[in-house]
């Protein structure tokens, strides 16, 4: 029997209360199908154990999780800490350092589900969004002179290079080939940045020739999120920088109906060093300790984690888990309208899971 060794970085807020829903629900469905196991071990990192020891995670904090099979992590960020603290002191300072450049958020409407928008019944909307997560607009260089002076100045300066463009627009070509439509989006914004997304362009261009198979279009950010509210059914897969795809995958969840739906996987393709999954949402200090976080986003993450250890059937169990679930509205929580807490919708995805065949 195949055990994954993960590490579960649950985080602040309700992050807390959905990763221990999911490692319950993988706990459910290790033992339903019976080939494999895991072993979770827990980290305390976040906001809390930044007010007691001035970081939010420990100095050799990497060396203890870079042997796991994959990082199952919830959310960071605390009302009376600055979000650019928790974001680069835990999820960016495991996300960089890993090489985990390939950001994947799939979207789809789920069984029971409403979209906001009127023409959207479920289908025309399935697409996967592939985030530059390594560099880009993120890379964190830039810096602030004459600090508090009137005569201050800060810049943030987007990094962009060969390899880091061509290696996330060909795995984004790879996804699009294994998905049935073979159709790819390749988000830019060369009118304006002449430069750098000059670059990004013809290096899609480049790779593309490798894909004959896979059709391409290039997109303007701009009109990419008109496209993505009044032509859904026209997009498939999709990629674009870390500050584009960051915004536009917001804009996903919402139009397939809640951002507590949504999940994420943080890949590092090669396997150097372990992929982390996380819900796309935040760490929601306006529902923390309600017991109302909605744990489908989770739930989704980990059948990602499922598919990338090499799970297919479980993941593809737990979706199906998932689905029955959202599909009833009596199991909604407050985000998508409904009364549901936490533990029911848990309690109800484990007992699809087990009444699976
Ligand atoms: P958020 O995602 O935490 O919450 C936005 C809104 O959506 C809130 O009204 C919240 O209640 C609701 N919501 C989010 N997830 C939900 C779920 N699973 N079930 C039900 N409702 C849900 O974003 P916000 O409020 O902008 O940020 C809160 C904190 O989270 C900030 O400190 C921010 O920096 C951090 N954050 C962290 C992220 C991460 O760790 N990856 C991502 C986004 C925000
Ligand atoms: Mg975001």
């Amino acid at each position: 029997m195949s055990q994954y060794n993960i590490a579960a970085i649950p985080g602040d807020g309700i992050g807390k209360e959905v990763i221990a829903a999911g490692i319950e629900v993988l706990d459910v469905l290790a033992e339903r199908d019976g080939g494999f196991r895991f072993s979770f071990e827990h980290f305390d990192w976040g906001s809390d154990y930044y007010k007691k020891n001035g970081v939010m995670m420990p100095e050799d904090g990497l060396g203890k999780i870079k042997d796991k099979d994959a990082i199952f992590f919830g959310a960071v960020g605390a009302p009376d800490v600055p979000d650019h603290i928790t974001l680069w002191g835990l999820r960016l300072a495991i996300c960089q350092p890993f090489d985990q450049y390939a950001n994947v958020r799939p979207t789809r409407v789920l069984p029971g589900i409403t979209s906001p928008l009127r023409n959207v019944s479920g289908p025309e909307l399935d697409w996967v969004i592939v985030r530059e997560n390594s560099e880009g607009e993120y890379a964190g260089v830039g810096g602030r002179v004459h600090r508090g002076l009137p005569e201050e100045v800060a810049t943030d300066v987007s990094i962009m290079t060969r390899a880091g463009v061509a290696r996330v627009i060909r795995f984004a070509f790879k996804l699009a080939q294994s998905r049935p439509r073979k159709l790819l989006t390749v988000v830019t914004k060369s009118n304006a940045q002449r430069h750098a997304m000059v670059m990004w362009d013809e290096i899609a261009a480049e790779v593309a020739q490798e894909f004959p198979d896979v059709t391409w279009d290039k997109m303007l950010v701009d009109a990419m999120t008109m496209r993505m509210t009044m032509k859904p059914q026209t997009l498939d897969t999709i990629v674009a920088t870390n500050l584009h795809a960051d915004i536009l995958s917001d804009l996903a969840a919402a139009l397939a109906g809640s951002l507590g739906i949504a999940p994420t996987a943080n890949i590092n393709p090669e396997r150097t060093f372990p992929s982390m999954f996380e819900p796309i949402h935040g760490s929601a200090f306006d529902i923390t300790g309600k017991g109302i976080a909605n744990p489908v986003g989770t739930f989704w993450t980990a059948c990602q984690m499922l598919e990338h250890l090499g799970e297919p059937r479980a993941a593809a169990r737990l979706m199906r888990a998932v689905e029955r679930v959202t599909a009833d509205p009596s199991l909604h929580t407050p985000d998508l309208g409904g009364k549901a807490t936490t533990r029911q919708v848990t309690d109800a995805v484990i007992a699809a899971i087990q009444g699976d065949n």
